[in-house]
């Protein structure tokens, strides 16, 4: 990953291969930002021009290169838009703009950023943003030619910013990095990522960090009665899993339970889904990719605070051992369900996992799912529904996405849904009336939840995996949704 590091030096004293400025609309045109006065100095007051000239206008999501200076170290000026400058420009601004710098400075070596970074505030934007933007999933590609992401960013802050501005980058880069790895894992093709490939990731990568990690695997599923998770899992070549990942605080006064949908790949199952509708489906399982990279997260910023990671992981295959439509399932802790739908199969594993979890008695659960189109229908590609067990607790975590610096919208789990779900066999469907599918499917999960304690779902069909051009410090593919949300509960959690 591009390592980034705070300097107090001079935007023109930097040894570089480009710096970056930024720029905003102004209600007569192009405005600089603050934190380019030097650069501005040095091109003697004819900057703002000069861009203007060259078509930049300050608008979000502009890129536009020229010479340096006579005078700057640095090779180019970068200057990427901040949009409207009336009012200052909020952490979102900050993080787009540094993440369209450092995307456009793939196949640079170095680049000071200096963007306006006086708080500590602006200071963890503008690192976030740019360890984001510069993302790149090259894992699978062989072909010479293709730009490495650039190598070294330098974050120039004012002295003012001080101690304050090295924790703020510290923790920019734990969650960069973590969001980064659910990206990794979401990204990684499904023929490579299984459900026991990925225990075995979380195995690994949870002992490095200290994290106690215990996989259930096929046999241990079935002895434990997890008939959801093997209902789901039971028609692939690739046994299912489910995995807790454990982290602890001594002074922690609350347990938080994760619970993330972990579907490998979703074919729909014998429901099957057409063409057209599978060819993103390894993206399944970034419900299960937010949350395990939110308790390495939570472990390595030392929040004072328990968190438990839930992964509900299997693959949706058709096949002569696959679950049909019709069958029912005996469901962890004893509930049964129709299965009118195999392609309904998040809201199976993920009752498995609510049950279980609900079990050792947390003060709150949050499960994460990329669980219906519905919801992507409903809020679009880049906001999650957020629906809950009591209006309090949905009101809540909508606020919290929102100071985590994530779009999210509540959604409301209306009881007369929960007649569409009535089985004539079972104890309930797993489908019920189209209309409202997200709800639906939010109704469903609610059966499952042990009483007394704060439930919230996420449904990140949406913007779990992006498939348009990269914008802001979105790439392609996987996004890391619901990571930011999931730490920034943890860390609210902590503080009391
Ligand atoms: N994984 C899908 C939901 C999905 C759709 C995620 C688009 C990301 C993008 C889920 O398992 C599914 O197939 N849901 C069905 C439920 C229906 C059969 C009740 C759906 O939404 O169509
Ligand atoms: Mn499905
Ligand atoms: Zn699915």
């Amino acid at each position: 990953m591009t390592a980034l590091s705070v300097s107090t030096s001079s935007a023109t004293a930097l040894r570089a291969d480009a710096v970056v400025i930024g720029v905003a609309k102004g209600p007569k045109g192009l405005v600089l930002a603050t934190g380019a006065e030097a650069v501005a100095e040095a091109f003697e007051g004819r900057l703002a021009d000069l861009l203007t000239t060259l078509g930049a206008t300050g608008a979000e999501g502009e890129a536009v290169k020229l010479p340096a200076p006579s005078g700057a170290k640095a090779g180019y000026v970068l200057a990427v838009g901040l949009g409207d400058a009336e009012g200052g420009f909020g952490a979102e601004a900050l993080r787009r703009a540094a993440g369209v710098a450092a995307r456009t400075l793939a196949g640079a070596k170095k680049a000071g950023l200096a963007l306006p970074a006086e708080s500590p505030e602006e200071v963890e934007a503008v690192a976030l943003g740019a360890l984001l933007g510069a993302y790149d999933f090259t894992a699978y590609r062989t072909a010479e030619g293709g730009k490495e992401p650039v190598g070294e960013l330098s974050l120039l802050t004012t002295r003012k910013a001080g101690k304050e501005a090295k924790a703020a980058v510290e923790r920019a880069t734990v969650l960069a990095e973590e969001m980064n790895r659910a990206r990794d894992l979401v990204n990684t093709p499904p023929n490579d990522l299984n459900p026991k490939s990925f225990a075995a990731i979380a195995q690994t990568v949870g002992k490095e960090h200290g994290l106690k990690v215990e996989v259930l695997d096929e046999k241990a599923l079935a002895k434990g009665g997890f008939g959801g998770i093997l209902g789901v899992g039971i028609g692939s070549a690739n046994p299912p899993r489910l995995v807790k990942v454990a982290y602890t605080h001594p002074k922690a006064k609350a347990t938080l339970a994760f619970i993330g949908k972990g579907i490998t790949y979703d074919s729909g199952g014998i429901s099957l889904k057409p063409a057209g509708h599978n060819e993103t489906m390894k993206c399944d399982m970034a419900g299960a990719a937010a949350v395990f990279a939110a308790v390495v997260a939570a472990k390595r910023l030392g929040l004072a605070v328990n968190v438990t990671g839930w992964l509900a992981l299997a693959e949706n295959m058709p096949s002569g051992s696959a679950t049909r439509p019709g069958d029912v399932l005996r469901m962890y802790g004893g509930k049964t369900v129709e299965v009118l739908n195999t392609d309904a199969e998040g809201r199976l594993v993920l009752a498995d996992a609510i049950v279980r979890a609900g079990e050792e008695g947390p003060d709150a659960i949050v499960d994460v799912a990329t669980l219906t189109g519905a919801m992507v229908l409903a809020l679009g590609n880049r906001t999650f529904g957020v629906m809950a067990g009591t209006d309090e607790y949905r009101e809540k975590l909508h606020a919290v996405a929102g100071r985590a610096g994530e779009q999210s919208w509540p959604m409301p789990l209306l009881p007369e849904l929960r007649k569409g779900l009535d089985s004539p066999v079972a104890d309930m469907a797993n489908m019920g009336e189209r209309m409202g599918g997200g709800l639906v499917a939010g109704v469903f999960l609610k059966e499952f939840v042990a009483d007394g304690i704060d439930w919230a779902h996420l449904d990140i069909a949406g913007p779990a995996f992006h498939e348009g051009a990269p914008y802001g410090y979105t790439p392609k593919g996987g996004t890391g949704s619901a990571v930011r949300t999931l730490v920034q509960l943890a860390a609210e959690t902590a503080q009391g």
